[in-house]
């Protein structure tokens, strides 16, 4: 087989790009390693920033996200079991969709399903070869048949654990990484959500997150120890927990009900420099990770495929390989300031083991700070609602 662009994951990233460089002209190949089934069930953030919106408009895959997704205008934070309101829309005219991860990627394999694009689920053992020279190739497991696709590039879309990172020489890339000392516990839960806006709360027993999918869709988070089992969760004890550590208002109107979904995520942040080598370029969470703090992870992937999709769309209208020349600093100047913005979040929110009176009262003099400060709130929802591309 022949194409221009392997992309290796079919994630969001790699779904996106696909369908974009497809809609050039410009051929290529998703080699996806799990099923189908597995990739759209997967449940993760569900924030998106207007430039990611644009970029599924740009897609053609935002009819559904333009009738059910919700606008958010604002943003609850909440300390000392007190909440105030971020007003994003006053401070920046942007405002945020709440729409979940999950039917952004199903709305990505419709569209590619409806107009012939080629994916290959259950593509085993995937393998980037060549990049280093002018005739890369890609090879791979399909039904216990080997398959080989010669291409110009390699696009590794394929998150954190992916093989495409991993083949570049270790003496050109720097990576760069903090583990946190502890894990989200996020339910799924059919109810109605208790705030038509998001809370981030800090508390002194950890933080915690109400969020939502609909009407009748909650998305719920509570930090807990990484050591924790899910199996000491039942959902009594974790809607009691959460009641303590969201604002008194909030917690006295929440309706509970049964999980539907239930799982504890670890934290990191994780940049790996430069997010190219020779034909092969990293997007996504191949090449960085945000802790879920601020929901920057999709928002980041997405601004990725738009500086490669617009280099590559350059290089095969002119021949012209100036971008693609640029696309590693061009992306990780934007994911250095998410990676800040995700970390701040993330330190200012949570409960470290090791944390001191000494550092509650800086936690707590800086909500208060951001509470109270028109240019503190500023810098919040400039960067929650999401620098420019
Ligand atoms: N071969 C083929 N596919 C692979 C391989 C491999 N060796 N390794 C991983 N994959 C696939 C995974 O199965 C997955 O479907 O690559 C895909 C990567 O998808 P994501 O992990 O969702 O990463 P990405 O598409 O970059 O999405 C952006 O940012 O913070 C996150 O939650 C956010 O997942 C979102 C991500
Ligand atoms: C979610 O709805 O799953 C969600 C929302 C905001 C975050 C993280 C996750 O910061």
């Amino acid at each position: 087989m022949n194409t221009k662009v392997v992309i290796i994951g079919g994630g969001p990233s790699g779904l996106l790009l696909s369908k974009l460089l497809s809609s050039k002209g410009i051929d290529n190949i998703v080699l996806e390693k799990q099923s189908k089934k597995h990739v759209i069930g997967r449940v993760r953030a569900g924030v998106l920033e207007n430039g990611t919106i644009e970029m599924l408009r740009l897609a053609g895959v935002s009819q559904r996200l333009d009738k059910e997704g919700f606008m958010h205008d604002g943003v609850f934070l909440s300390f000392k079991n007190h909440g105030f309101r971020i007003d994003l829309k006053k401070l920046t005219n942007k405002n945020v969709t709440v729409y979940g991860q999950t039917e952004v990627t199903k709305d990505l394999y419709d569209a590619i399903e409806k107009s012939n694009g080629i994916i290959f689920n259950n593509a085993k053992e995937v393998i980037p070869h060549e990049i280093n020279s002018k005739n890369p190739f890609v090879t791979f497991k399909y039904n216990g048949l080997e398959k080989k696709i010669s291409c110009d590039f390699v696009v590794g879309c394929d998150g954190y654990h992916g093989i495409s990172r991993k083949i570049i020489p270790k003496e050109v890339i720097t990576t760069y990484e903090r583990v946190y000392p502890f894990g989200w516990l996020g339910i799924l839960s059919e109810t109605p959500p208790v705030s038509e806006e998001l809370i981030y709360a800090n508390h002194g027993n950890g933080f915690a997150l109400a969020s939502m999918r609909n009407k009748n869709l909650s998305r719920y988070y509570i930090q807990t120890d990484l050591k924790d089992d899910i199996e000491n969760w039942n959902d009594k004890k974790f809607w009691e927990e959460l009641k303590k550590r969201l604002p008194s208002d909030a917690a006295d109107r929440i309706i509970t009900g049964p999980s539907i979904e239930k799982s504890i995520a670890p934290l990191r942040s994780f940049v790996c420099e430069p997010m190219n080598w020779k034909s092969l370029y990293l997007v996504g969470d191949a090449a960085h990770i945000v802790p879920p703090t601020g929901a920057k992870g999709l928002n980041l992937a997405v601004s990725d495929v738009f500086y490669l999709y617009n280099a590559m769309k350059e290089f095969y209208l002119s021949g012209n390989k100036d971008s693609l020349n640029k696309y590693s600093q061009k992306a990780l100047s934007r994911v250095w300031k998410a990676t800040r913005f995700s970390w701040w979040m993330t330190t200012t929110f949570h409960k470290f083991p090791e944390q001191s009176s000494f550092d509650q009262h800086i936690q707590d003099s800086e909500l208060e700070y951001l509470e109270n400060s028109i240019a503190s709130q500023t810098v919040l929802a400039e960067n929650y609602v999401g620098l420019p591309f």
